[in-house]
């Protein structure tokens, strides 16, 4: 007789091409979650996984208003009761598209070229969404699911979460359960499984310099008066110094430090310099002094620029004395930075170095500090043996430099772990045009799944 995993994987391949079908479905919705005029698409994509998780025979689907974009939730818990239940995290907000012109195939037209689907927001996340709905629908087809599953899907994980703390804080008691998994976190090539154990935080903010109360002649009055773009410009560059160090005051002084033995493992990560090299095309890398790019990804805080606006930036030439210039700016946190910590310490940098022919603002918009996981429980013991029977090799694991402040929140705040995996590959063009997927990778996720969830109710 053919076991209960058999028959789930052999399902999941006799219906690939559905699969597939379903992610285009999901792919094609504009759910932009930064874009106030895409909110109907928001509520549309909220829906739509409404509607799978009802298909599937889930309990208690419910879409949950939240004051911004809303939480979709569904159970399934009638595997025995000695089984533990899995609460699957996923977000179905995407970034945005722009720039518009440089996507080969419309970002809201999934389309398949050779092994990968292009479509904004295949990858982060709504393939990996549909990785751990797929292998559940697996197994719910064939025999029945082995562990129980609690389905949580926010709306707001591209613009920083911020309904979903109180959230988790409003529905604990729905929401218990033994761990969580969140597919949101990648592998690095094909053939390189990975789970990953930590993840940076995020600090973000927007500086604002003003100046003239209004643009001027640049030949008029270029002499009389500080050009703000020039003075924010002066800001931006005092605030790394030669060795690539953030100067912001006290900004390392809560970082935990890399132990020797972090050090060690990180040194043989399977990929180097060469990789990011061809990955982003520059002439040479760059960062803090001391620590190698693989370091600096996973176990150092930065700081970059986002954006810059100021002045005339249309085609052609305009002799103008801007008003006002404005940047995003962003850290990437460690343990034990906090936002907050950071956006004093901006403050104080702007106090110390802001130049009196200027006004300056500071506005904190969104973060979350950095998440460190344990990487030794039977949660992750089971995902590493199913990463392993798929790839034929154990997982590597990884410390991410991007971030998912939820990680955090479910630690705080339910009190789980949470088991951070996910298909989707370093150059897959996440927040850029022609994000895509790489499917062949993408269905053995589904197998893995499979194997993952019969490993979770053997252990
Ligand atoms: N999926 C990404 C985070 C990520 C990227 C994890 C690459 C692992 C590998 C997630 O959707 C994301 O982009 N998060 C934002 C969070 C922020 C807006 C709070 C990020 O990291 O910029
Ligand atoms: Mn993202």
């Amino acid at each position: 007789m053919t076991e209960p995993r058999e028959k789930a994987i052999q399902y999941a391949h006799n219906n690939a091409e559905r699969f597939l079908d379903q992610l285009k479905e999901f792919a094609s919705i504009p759910s932009i979650s930064t874009d106030e005029t895409s909110k109907p698409e928001i509520q549309r994509a909220a829906e739509w996984l409404a509607t799978q998780l009802r298909e599937l025979n889930l309990e208690h689907v419910e879409i949950f208003s939240t004051g911004g974009h809303p939480v979709v939730y569904g159970d399934w818990l009638r595997a025995s009761t000695r089984a533990p239940t899995a609460l699957v995290y996923g977000h179905y907000d995407v970034q945005p598209v722009d720039p518009i012109d440089l996507w080969i195939s419309g970002p809201f037209t999934p389309t398949v070229r050779g092994d990968y689907i292009y479509a904004r927001g295949v990858t982060d996340m709504k393939g990996q969404v549909m990785v751990v709905l797929d292998a559940f629908e697996s197994a719910l087809n064939t025999s029945q699911p082995p562990i129980n599953f609690k389905f949580l899907f926010e709306g707001e994980e591209e613009i920083g979460s911020p309904h979903l703390s109180s959230f988790l804080q409003s529905h604990a008691d729905m929401l218990t359960c033994d761990f969580a998994i969140n597919p949101d976190t990648g592998a690095i090539t094909p053939d390189i499984p990975c789970i990953t154990y930590t993840l940076r935080g995020l600090a973000y903010m927007e500086i604002r310099i003003d100046g003239p109360d209004h643009d001027l002649h640049s030949g008029v009055f270029g002499g009389s008066v500080l050009n703000p773009a020039q003075a924010l410009c002066e800001l931006i560059a005092g605030m790394h110094d030669s060795q690539g160090r953030v100067t912001l005051p006290g900004f390392y002084d809560k970082v935990r430090p890399l132990e020797v033995s972090d050090r060690i493992e990180l040194a043989h990560f399977p990929i180097g310099d060469k990789f990011y090299l061809d990955a982003t095309g520059v002439p040479a890398l760059y960062g803090e002094a001391g620590f190698t790019t693989i370091e600096r990804l996973g176990g150092r805080p930065t700081l970059e620029v986002n954006g810059l606006i100021s002045g005339f930036t249309g085609d052609g030439a305009k002799t103008v004395l801007p008003a006002w210039a404005k940047a995003k700016i962003s850290a990437r946190l460690v343990p034990d930075q906090t936002p907050e910590d950071v956006y004093q310490q901006m403050h104080a940098y702007l106090e110390n170095h802001g130049n009196k022919a200027i006004h300056w603002t500071l506005t904190p918009m969104h973060g979350g500090p950095a998440s460190v996981s344990n990487r030794n429980s039977v949660y992750i013991k089971a995902l590493e043996k199913a990463l392993e029977t798929v790839w034929h090799k154990p997982p590597i694991f990884k410390r991410e430099g991007g971030s998912v402040p939820v990680v955090l929140d479910f630690q705080r705040i339910l009190g789980i772990e949470t088991v951070n995996t996910g298909f989707s590959m370093l150059d897959d063009n996440m927040h850029s045009p022609n994000e895509k997927l790489h499917l062949p990778t993408w269905y053995r996720g589904i197998d893995a799944f499979i194997h993952y969830f019969f490993n979770l109710s053997e252990g």
